[in-house]
């Protein structure tokens, strides 16, 4: 059971893309996925797990949008995969279209989220990975200014 936070340890790549799926199978539309955490902490590996749970069709391999920094995948809501990680200013996001995006009602996930300006987003769900050794990571999630929800 999930609820307004929580922390997870993963074991392996597969279990974080699990977990990206499981997370994905209860989203509600609009909702925005702040994920932070070092290089190859493993942000887009979850996010290729959220695009499963999103139904997103098995022929798009989610790899992270480092030159186009959005990328956008058809599934049960339409999916925004963001990478800020070259971003060089907030005039910027304007350029990418991200303030469009936010205002969709897709599901909008963020890769280096805190280069975002600080307030930006007033409902998300904050995912943070910290690496603990090659194969472990630590997942944080915690639901920022969202509904209460109880997943299972
Ligand atoms: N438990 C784990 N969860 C996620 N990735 C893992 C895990 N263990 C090892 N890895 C490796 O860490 C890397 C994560 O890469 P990636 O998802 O692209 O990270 P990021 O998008 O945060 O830079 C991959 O090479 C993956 O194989
Ligand atoms: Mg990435």
């Amino acid at each position: 059971m999930i609820n307004k936070q929580v922390q997870i340890i993963t074991n392996f790549l597969d279990e974080t893309r699990a977990l990206g799926e499981k997370t994905g199978k209860h989203l509600d539309p609009g909702t925005v996925l702040a994920l932070t955490g070092d290089l190859g902490s493993g942000k887009t590996t979850f996010v290729q797990g959220l695009a499963k749970g999103l139904d997103v069709p098995d022929n798009y391999y989610i790899t992270s949008p480092t030159y186009t920094l959005i990328n956008e995948y058809p599934g049960r809501y339409h999916l925004f995969h963001v990478d800020l990680y070259r971003i060089e200013n907030y005039a910027d996001f304007d350029d990418i279209g991200l303030y469009e995006i936010l205002r969709s009602d897709g599901i909008i996930a963020i890769e280096w989220a805190d280069k975002l300006p600080k307030n930006l987003l007033l409902e998300y769900l904050a995912i943070h990975i910290d690496i603990l050794n090659n194969e472990s990571r630590k997942i944080s999630i915690a639901a920022h200014g969202l509904r209460e929800k109880t997943w299972d």
